[in-house]
């Protein structure tokens, strides 16, 4: 007798699962949302739901429904670093934009801005209000809450430079706030514990001329829009630079620019980004990103980590 292994099929939300978030939440949930429409790069199978809370509470009542019910959950953001395989991501998205948008002006040097606020909204504001900290920031794309969590950056400055204070949701659903001496940023990362959600920041900046800082915008913008391949769906930097070459340097050396796996190819604009050429899958990026590591493992004994954010399941097998 001949078995054929089949892998077994994890299962979406349940109708327990389903009733109690449609009770209990007060946001906007939607279910069987192709994360091909929700993130840059454009790839991406199905998440069971996306969750839009409307305020801290409901992000709370929502930990608490998670915790308890064993729904897996993971922030959306902008969807600008983020690649969710081709099976979809089993489990509920966090949209924070509708409800966490806010961005007020504290005091003199002082912002308090929501995870959901636009960064480059952020970064036009503080311009405006001849607050200086942010510039170097301009022209990266995303939310607030995902240049916290991944401590976003330039050569000029992160994020962590101006941050004052989170506020979080632990994953017991307490919301609680952090100063920056409680926040552990490290190079690209601020590696808090799994499930926290940041829901807003107090930023604290320097005074600076609002004539002076749009020119260091408007020179960032422009770096980037001559560096970096904008004008095709993307995910950012695929990896973290090494400690002494940047890894689009290192790849560039290797040859690789150009080279492409059916829909994704490796800039030809820069190599430490990979772009959608047209209906690429999640599979075909992280084929290229496998090869990627191995030539430079190969050539140099060195391991490229990712910068860009994986989550999700591969397809089944047809
Ligand atoms: N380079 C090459 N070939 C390439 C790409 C780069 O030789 O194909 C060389 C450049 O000539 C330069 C050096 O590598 O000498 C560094 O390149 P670049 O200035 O473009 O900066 P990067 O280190 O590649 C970092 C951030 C970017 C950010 C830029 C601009 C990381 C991983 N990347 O890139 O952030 O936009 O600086 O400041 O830290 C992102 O986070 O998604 C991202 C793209």
């Amino acid at each position: 007798m001949r078995f054929r292994r089949n892998k077994k099929k994890k299962k979406g939300l349940t109708s327990e699962q389903k009733q109690a978030m449609e009770s209990q939440l007060r946001g906007t949930l939607e279910y069987d949302v192709p994360m091909s429409t929700r993130t840059t790069i454009k790839v991406g199978g199905p998440a069971d739901a996306v969750f839009a809370p409307a305020d801290p509470e409901d992000v709370a009542t929502f930990v608490r429904l998670a915790s308890d019910l064993h729904i897996p959950y993971e922030i959306l953001g902008g969807g600008t670093n983020l690649l969710v395989k081709d099976g979809g991501y089993r489990g509920v998205m966090l949209d924070l934009r509708e409800g966490f948008g806010y961005l007020d002006r504290l005091d003199d040097l002082r912002v308090k801005v929501g995870s959901g606020a636009a960064l480059p909204t952020l970064v036009a504001r503080c311009r405006e209000w001849g607050l200086k900290g942010c510039e170097g920031l301009a022209g990266i794309p995303g939310t607030v809450g995902g240049a916290f969590a991944m401590n976003a950056g330039t050569h000029e400055g992160d994020v962590s430079m101006v941050t004052e204070q989170i506020t979080i949701v632990t994953r017991s659903g307490r919301v609680k706030k952090l100063g920056r001496e409680e926040l552990p940023f490290e190079y690209r990362d601020l590696p808090l514990k799994k499930g926290t959600i940041i829901l807003d920041g107090t930023l604290k900046f320097s005074e600076g001329d609002p004539k002076e800082l749009g020119e260091v915008i408007s020179e960032s913008k422009a770096r980037r829009k001559a560096t970096q391949p904008l004008d095709k769906p993307n995910a950012g930097c695929i990896f973290k630079n090494p400690e002494k070459v940047p890894a689009g340097k290192i790849i560039d050396d290797l040859g690789l620019k150009g080279v492409r796996l059916r829909g994704a190819m490796i800039s030809d604009v820069h190599a430490n980004f990979i772009v959608n050429v047209g209906d690429a899958t999640a599979k075909d990026i992280l084929g290229l990103m496998s090869m990627i590591k191995e030539k430079v493992k190969d050539a140099h004994g060195l391991k490229l980590e990712p910068e860009v954010r994986i989550i999700g399941e591969d397809e089944e097998e047809k």
